[in-house]
């Protein structure tokens, strides 16, 4: 059998969703676009794809999609060659496969990467690609095993490794008849791309998958334990930040030394202010004497006041926290201002542009 190497293997983006779950950090920055570790988390996925021998991407794109191409332009900045197509109406996952097949030069039998635009993995991608050419199979896709699968799409595989169902977003108990999941990354045969109906929505998960299993077709699961998380919801992103800034998760693309902060150029940090456990400080951003930052990222142009405390939360482009103000698993939008000595804990979201009035919110008596 002929064995393709990855080098020169083009590959899709997903970053169409509308990162509803991430609002309001997603209410002007479409969720790849968002910073993690000082750099829009989808430069990571990027350089990640690169150092595996990608050369061409084509970046499927929907939601907030005018935003993406101004930053990261033809791609040559990052040794790739870049291309963007918009959804007029967002398609789905499958859909927006398919519209963006014709950008595609692989023959019919060349293996494609597909990734969803907000995974951080250590996945080995040659690997997967590998395993997928050796297997023969149809689609390949990287499994990772996790406590609760509820939240991602069930895949069972048999003894082979190859898959005999695919369960998405189970809803009973007796869905869940595994604890591998669907962990974002696939390799499809060229030609099974162009079996996805056209112009219209289409989920791959929910149809393609399970279609192409009903019709005999060959889906290989590659489960591997390497570090991998679903930067979807607020508390994940912000742990996803930190873990690259200490270097737990791995990219090329982290713009400075791994350690307990990172802190970009043009920001001003008070000498005697405490900066651990992963915190990145972005652009001009500001923290004051004696703030405390913990696990936590802070967009460009962030204000930290004095004596502020902040815990895995993540603060807005432009946000101000007043002096003494707890946060702790907080997200505080872009612009918003929490007032001095604000406690604000426990998954709480503080809308872009809000003003909370000092002393307006707490979890804890005040004396
Ligand atoms: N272009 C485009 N158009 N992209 C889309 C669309 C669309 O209509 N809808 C979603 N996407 C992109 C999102 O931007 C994201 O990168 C990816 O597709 C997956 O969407 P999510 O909204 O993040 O899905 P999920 O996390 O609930 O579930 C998916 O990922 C899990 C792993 O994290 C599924 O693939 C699950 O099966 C999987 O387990
Ligand atoms: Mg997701």
């Amino acid at each position: 059998m002929q064995v393709r190497a990855s080098a020169g293997t083009e590959a899709i983006l997903l970053v169409g969703g509308r990162g509803s779950r991430l609002r309001p950090l997603t209410v002007n920055t479409p969720k790849p676009m968002v910073p993690a570790a000082g750099v829009p988390f989808l430069t990571h996925q990027l350089a990640r794809a690169r150092a595996a021998g990608v050369e061409h991407v084509v970046m499927a794109t929907s939601y907030l999609a005018e935003v993406f191409e101004p930053y990261f332009g033809d791609g040559a900045a990052l040794g790739l060659h870049l291309e963007y197509v918009t959804e007029e109406e967002p398609l789905g996952t499958g859909g927006a496969i398919r519209n963006v097949a014709s950008r595609l030069s692989s023959a019919p039998g060349d293996p494609v990467l597909v990734f969803n635009g907000d995974i951080l993995t250590g996945l080995d991608i040659r690997a997967l690609v590998s395993t997928h050419t050796e297997s023969g199979a149809d689609v390949s896709l990287h499994l990772t095993q996790v406590t609760d699968p509820r939240a991602y799409g069930l895949v069972p595989t048999d003894a082979y490794g190859r898959v005999t169902a695919f369960l998405e977003k189970p809803q009973t108990p007796e869905e869940i008849v595994t604890d591998q999941i669907n962990a974002g990354a696939y390799v499809f045969n060229r030609s099974v791309i162009d079996t996805i109906p056209q112009g219209r929505p289409v989920s791959v998960e929910r149809e393609t998958f399970p279609g192409l299993l009903a019709d005999g077709a060959h889906l290989h699961g590659m489960v591997d334990s390497t570090y991998w998380l679903d930067l979807g919801t607020p508390a994940a992103f912000v742990r996803g930040s930190s873990d690259l800034v200490l270097g737990r998760a791995p990219s090329p693309a982290v713009p400075g030394r791994r350690g307990e902060c990172l802190v970009l150029d043009g920001a001003d940090v008070a000498v005697d202010a405490k900066l651990t456990g992963g915190t990145a400080v972005g652009a001009g951003a500001v923290v004051g004497h004696g703030a405390r930052v913990e696990g936590s990222t802070l967009l460009d142009g962030a204000v930290v006041e004095p004596g502020a405390r902040i815990r895995e939360s993540m603060v807005g482009a432009g946000a101000r926290v007043g002096a003494r103000a707890v946060l702790d698993g907080a997200v505080v939008g872009d612009g918003a201002v929490v007032g001095a000595d604000n406690e604000l804990r426990a998954g709480i979201r503080v809308w872009c542009g809000t003003e909370l009035a000092a002393g307006s919110v707490r979890f804890s008596s005040d004396q």
